[in-house]
């Protein structure tokens, strides 16, 4: 119980996360709400083991219990690119819309299926015990880049069963659907075991 560092940077995350954790006895703190911009090095080839990556290094500095994540998209006709390369789909220090530009082209194939999900994996950490969980979203690539909300593929994917893009939904619908939110109320069910 009390303080839950989540390695993110990521303020979005934040946001998320934190109302995720709201009704609970955790008090979920940023590095960088501690003064301290960490920025650990994505070198697994894996979701689980980037999450394990960051809640790690978080961990040493701290050595108080942490959250960590890592997601990204994961694409059919493309056997799961860009996967845990997401953020740099498109090159180092690419932008947002740099990699939608690029996916777009990839995909603009009519033979190629535009199925894709997005995947999140949460880890909780506390220096000898370690909890995972791993949350989806499934849909589909859109033919055109639309909305303005969210961030990364958001205005690119259209959850199954809808008619619109993430990039079109409030942050408050998306936060009850997404893959991050999936994970993190699975991990949340299962940090109950801890009490
Ligand atoms: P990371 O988990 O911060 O490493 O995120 C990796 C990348 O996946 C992000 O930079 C985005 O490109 C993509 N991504 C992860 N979650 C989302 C989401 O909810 N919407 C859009 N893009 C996302």
């Amino acid at each position: 119980m009390g303080k839950l560092i989540f390695a993110t940077g990521n303020k979005g995350k934040l946001k998320e996360v934190k109302q995720i954790f709201e009704n609970t006895s955790y008090e979920i703190i940023a590095p960088f709400e501690l003064g301290n911009d960490v920025d650990v090095e994505e070198t697994e080839t894996t979701f689980e083991g980037n999450a394990f990556l960051k809640a790690k290094a978080i961990y040493d500095i701290y050595r108080t219990p942490v959250i960590a994540d890592d997601s990204g998209l994961e694409v059919d006709a493309l056997d799961g690119v860009p996967g845990v390369y997401s953020a740099r789909y498109a090159g180092k220090n690419c932008t947002f819309d740099d990699n939608n530009n690029k996916l777009l082209k990839v995909l603009n194939n009519p033979s190629l299926p535009r199925t894709a999900r997005f995947v999140a994996c949460a880890i909780f950490y506390d220096g000898t015990k370690k909890i995972v969980s791993t949350g989806y979203l499934e849909g589909s690539i859109a033919h055109e880049k639309t909305g303005a909300m969210g961030f990364g593929y958001d205005p690119v994917f259209i959850p199954k069963g809808a008619d619109r893009t993430l990039g079109q939904y409030s942050f408050e619908e998306k936060n009850k659907m997404s893959h991050r939110y999936k994970a993190f109320e699975g991990l949340k069910e299962k940090m109950k075991q801890l009490t």
